[in-house]
């Protein structure tokens, strides 16, 4: 036989054997779909670029009318508090409990709106996004209302926690009370469990956070090298003690901090503050 037609051959005969493979770890339910799971570092990166190629290819004709009317804004902020904020939250306000387990987690849009152009913001919220609890809203929304939204996000990086609730309106004071949830038997705090409890809290949304998935974004401040800092949130001094409180309730710690208070039970605070002591300054 020629050298070419074994090669081809060989290729085929791997490609056969790689859709076996496939299928076989389909049918014998192989793949973990539970959303506690967080995908590994590469196959999120994967995902996340598929994703914004995909939204940039498709927004690539759509021209933004004028987003610096400021009634455009005031309209577009009461529709994101009627939309968007139990699942986004905004500056000083959490998510709703329900959003915190989604996987992929609800981005912080202060990130997005700094991040991302505004026709491919309008498009997102016009179109979803697949497989994630984005919904698409072009059967709910005018394009007219979508613009006044993505108008609303431009200000949005700019609102501190008291500023956002004067957008709103004023009335919405504290985060939603979250239900209580009972508590296992207590232990220690375990590095292992705290790294898994920071993609449920959203944390990897605000922050970036050594080798954990998609923590890249800057809301709040980088948490490489956190265990070796003097102070949290420059207020308390960093003992685990004190890390644990901030993570239950930092507006009580810090009063108008635009780190929201999530929920936490004092279990994740402890483990969550455990793998934070991991991350030294050399990594
Ligand atoms: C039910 C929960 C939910 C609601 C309600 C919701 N979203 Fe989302 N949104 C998500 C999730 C989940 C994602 C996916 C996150 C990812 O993959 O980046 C997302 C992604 C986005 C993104 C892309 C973020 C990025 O940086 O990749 C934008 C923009 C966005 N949403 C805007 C909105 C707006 C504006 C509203 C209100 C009109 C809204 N969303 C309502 C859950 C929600
Ligand atoms: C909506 C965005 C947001 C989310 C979600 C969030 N944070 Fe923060 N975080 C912030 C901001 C903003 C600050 C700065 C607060 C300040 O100094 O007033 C901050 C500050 C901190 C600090 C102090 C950092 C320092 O340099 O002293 C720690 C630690 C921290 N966050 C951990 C977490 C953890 C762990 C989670 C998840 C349980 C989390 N954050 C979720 C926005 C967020």
């Amino acid at each position: 036989m020629k050298s070419w037609k074994v090669a081809g051959l060989t290729v085929l005969a791997c490609m056969a054997g790689g859709a076996v493979l496939a299928g076989a770890a389909v049918f014998h339910g192989w793949y973990d779909v539970s959303a506690t799971g967080s995908h590994t570092l590469p196959v999120h990166d994967l995902l996340d670029v598929a994703q914004t190629r995909s939204v940039q290819r498709r927004a690539a004709g759509i021209a933004a009318p004028d987003l610096d009317d400021p009634d455009r804004a005031r309209n577009g902020a009461g529709l994101f508090r009627a939309n968007c904020v139990q699942c986004h939250g905004a500056p000083g306000v959490a998510p709703e409990s329900y959003a915190l387990g989604l996987n992929p987690p609800p981005a912080a849009l202060v990130a997005t709106a700094r991040e991302r152009p505004a026709p491919d913001i309008f498009w997102i919220i016009q179109q979803g996004i697949k497989m994630t609890g984005m919904p698409a809203w072009r059967y709910r929304l005018t394009d007219a209302e979508i613009w006044d939204v993505v108008a609303f996000m431009r200000v949005l990086p700019t609102l501190s926690p008291e500023a956002y609730r004067e957008w709103e309106g004023g009335e919405r004071t504290s985060a939603p009370a979250l239900p209580g949830r009972p508590e296992a038997q207590a232990r220690v705090g375990s590095a292992a469990a705290g790294r898994n409890a920071v993609q449920q809290y959203l944390c990897a949304t605000c922050h970036v956070i050594p080798g954990v998935a998609g923590a890249r974004h800057h809301v709040g401040p980088s948490l490489a090298g956190i265990a070796d800092r003097s102070y949290v949130a420059g207020t308390l001094p960093n003992t685990e003690a004190n890390m644990q409180r901030w993570l239950l309730a930092p507006g009580q710690v810090k009063p108008g901090t635009a780190m929201p208070d999530l929920g936490l039970t004092d279990q994740d605070a402890r483990d969550i503050s455990a793998f934070l002591q991991t991350l030294r300054q050399a990594d």
